[in-house]
């Protein structure tokens, strides 16, 4: 069923519809357009970019031709000058010195800590199943990809920082929600929320300085990012104290709430599907029995990798992301002058009816065998994809694996549930799930 497009209002565009659900808002103007849509958005005019030849040309485009757009600046108060918002000479240092942390190899040292941290969820909710409760899948997917960022990132050495830390980032992740769609940006004006804001900013940076300060101090030689970042060198030296802070911080948000929806709806997707549920408990069964999953072992689980792909697919936790034309750019049919403010969807390209058979269901076999179709870009692509892809996948099919030997779910939930968009997409409301042992 198409979506509809969007009401375009005077001035305003289609700003009203992107506050309600964005996500359908770029599909309705794909189903309306085509492959170059173009809408006005306040003071901007937007162009939704909807064929991947085109999304992948601009997204590979040298640091000349284009660069992060406006919306990108709204994080920078909260992420700085990190790998995610920084441009220029400023991201290429800081990049390099995340990315050897994150290479397939690196990250499998975190296998442990994963299988350790969903251990405890399954402790959880078995507890639940014994009371006769449902669990909230979206409660327990950010337990874990909460517990799993904070231990890779501080090691153990986080557990009075961790509570901390979580309040004071759920505040500002509402902060950079509210910024969003604001036609005045509330950056500009007092209200209780900027207050909050503003002392949640000052608590995480106490708190990542100080942690920065014990890793330089205590000389303890632990595998953790935050010690292996502050150990980084490059021919500059080393990253300096607010480098580290940006980084860190960085790494701590773009890399928790993306992976804690990823994981609910896939096992939201899972417990709707139970034939796929029932050849993912087999393949984790006949691939390690009941042992403890390796990092190593994670990669046989082909069915589990391929069940995540296709949540990745349907519901892709960062539905957009934008770039701005430095100088006139053109790929394929399209040509797009400079200074243009440029959306790529994976939220549209995922569900494009010509590109995908049935794009609306859930059928995990599309990844089976043959390489990822050129439209599935969740991680996005070039030279600015994700850097935490390899730790996230790795997480998401050991997670899975794990919760799905141990329980068969059942989708409990009173009324449907569908994707909501903030800053990333998840599932509204909150998947209850039966778990029975
Ligand atoms: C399912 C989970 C995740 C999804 C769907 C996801 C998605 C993305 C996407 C689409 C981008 C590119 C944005 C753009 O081009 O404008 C990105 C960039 C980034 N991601 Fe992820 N991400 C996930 C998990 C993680 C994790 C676990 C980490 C950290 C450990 C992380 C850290 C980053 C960073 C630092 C960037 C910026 C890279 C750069 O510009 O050089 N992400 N992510």
């Amino acid at each position: 069923m198409s979506v509809a497009a969007p009401t375009s209002w005077p001035w305003l565009g289609i700003v009203p519809a992107m506050r309600r659900a964005p996500h359908l808002a770029l599909e309705g103007l794909w189903g309306q357009q085509g492959d170059h849509a173009t809408a006005r958005l306040g003071p901007h005019r937007l162009h939704l970019l909807g064929d991947p030849e085109v999304c992948r040309a601009l997204l590979r485009a040298g640091e000349d031709e284009q660069k992060k757009s406006f919306f990108y600046d709204k994080l920078q108060p909260i992420f700085g000058q990190g790998s995610l918002t920084a441009q220029g000479e400023a991201w290429r240092r800081n990049r390099a010195m995340v990315q050897p942390l994150l290479t397939p190899r690196a990250v499998q040292t975190y296998a442990p800590v994963i299988v350790a941290t969903t251990e405890r969820l399954i402790a959880r909710w078995r507890e639940a199943a014994a009371r006769g409760d449902l669990v909230d899948a979206a409660e327990g997917a950010a337990f874990v990809a909460r517990e799993v960022t904070v231990r890779a990132l501080f090691g153990d050495a986080s557990e009075a920082a961790n509570a901390e830390l979580t309040e004071a980032l759920a505040t500002l992740e509402a902060w950079i929600a509210k910024r969003f769609w604001a036609l005045v940006d509330p950056e500009h004006y007092w209200s209780p929320a900027r207050t909050r804001q503003r002392a949640a900013a000052a608590a995480v940076d106490a708190l990542v300085y100080g942690l920065i300060e014990r890793r330089r101090t205590d000389g303890s030689d632990t595998d953790d990012l935050l010690s292996r970042l502050v150990r980084a060198r490059d021919d500059a030296g080393a990253l300096s104290e607010r480098q580290l802070r940006d980084e860190v911080t960085t790494l701590y948000l773009a890399g928790q709430e993306t992976t804690a929806q990823a994981l609910a709806f896939t096992l939201w997707l899972v417990a709707r599907h139970p034939e796929a549920q029932t050849r993912l408990r087999e393949e984790v069964r006949d691939a390690v029995a009941d042992r403890s999953p390796t990092g190593d072992e994670a990669r046989r689980l082909v069915w589990t990798r391929a069940c995540v792909e296709e949540s990745l697919r349907l519901y892709p936790p960062v539905w957009s992301f934008g770039r701005e034309t430095l100088c006139p750019f053109q790929a394929g049919a399209v040509r797009l002058s400079a200074g243009t403010t440029c959306v790529v969807a994976p939220w549209v390209l995922h569900r494009r009816p010509d590109l995908w058979d049935d794009p609306a269901v859930f059928r995990p076999e599309r990844f089976l065998g043959q390489s990822a179709s050129r439209a599935f870009i969740p991680f996005g692509a070039g030279p600015r994809n994700c850097v935490g892809r390899d730790l996230a996948m790795l997480e998401l099919v050991l997670a899975t694996a794990m919760l799905v030997r141990a329980f068969h779910l059942e989708d409990c939930t009173p009324e449907p549930v569908t994707a909501a968009a903030l800053v990333s997409l998840k599932p509204e409301p909150a998947p209850l799930l039966a778990v029975a042992a």
